[in-house]
């Protein structure tokens, strides 16, 4: 077997723990990245781990796929992924996490499939598909996960918002908190069971309006 190979890094302005909880929310795929992603279905789930059906389109090739992926939280620095897609092949993915100072950190991803010999050949080709997606799917996430954690800093909760918004108070002081991975994240849609599906394939915004923009 030949084996294909590639990695990405970037930074980001948040904690670590904040790109994980990204990671493992699932409901915002046919959305925030309505232009790969079709469809989503978490087939389980438990603390740590998920199982999910993903159908999306990779980028430079158009090509329209999908898989059925393997998530596990193996410790707060390293998410390990197995993608196993249509054609038989097996996508192993890691995904480390390195605490950088003031709140942020560093992000690597690494993609790694083992081919029929010969396909070795396709390594040009899977570096610029993988670093691709690996980018376009962070500038999707990043608005996201700044934003969380901002307002995170501001007593935010889920379902419940921002305490002294809610109540039309002056903003107290509010102590720095670390923010939690507390998985699975909680749904608001029918993803775990039937699935979602986008329901756009075109809009101005990422994910958020609906247009034909
Ligand atoms: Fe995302």
């Amino acid at each position: 077997m030949a084996v294909l190979y590639s990695e990405a890094e970037r930074e980001m302005d948040c904690p670590k723990e904040v790109v994980i909880w990204n990671y493992f929310d699932h409901e915002h795929v046919v959305g925030t990245h309505y232009k790969n992603y079709s469809q989503v279905k978490v087939l389980a789930e438990e603390d740590g781990w998920c199982l999910v059906d993903r159908a999306y389109k990779l980028p430079v090739i158009n090509f329209k796929t999908s898989s059925v992926g393997f998530m596990h939280l193996i410790d707060p620095h390293h998410i390990k992924s197995y993608q196993m897609g249509k054609m038989g092949l097996l996508l192993d993915q890691d995904i480390y996490f390195e605490d950088l100072p003031n709140d942020r950190c560093r992000v690597k991803g690494t993609y790694r499939m083992e081919v029929p010999p010969g396909f070795g050949l396709l390594q040009p080709l899977w570096e610029k598909i993988t670093k691709r997606w690996f980018d376009l799917t962070w500038d999707e996430d990043a608005p996201m996960r700044l934003r969380r954690w901002k307002v995170w800093k501001l007593g935010f909760r889920d379902f419940r918002g921002i305490p002294y918004i809610n109540e039309k108070k002056a903003k107290p002081n509010i102590p720095p908190r670390p923010y939690p991975v507390e998985l699975p994240t909680p749904k608001i849609t029918p993803i775990k069971g039937q699935g979602v599906s986008r329901i756009f394939e075109k809009s101005d915004e990422v994910g958020y309006s609906r247009g034909d923009g």
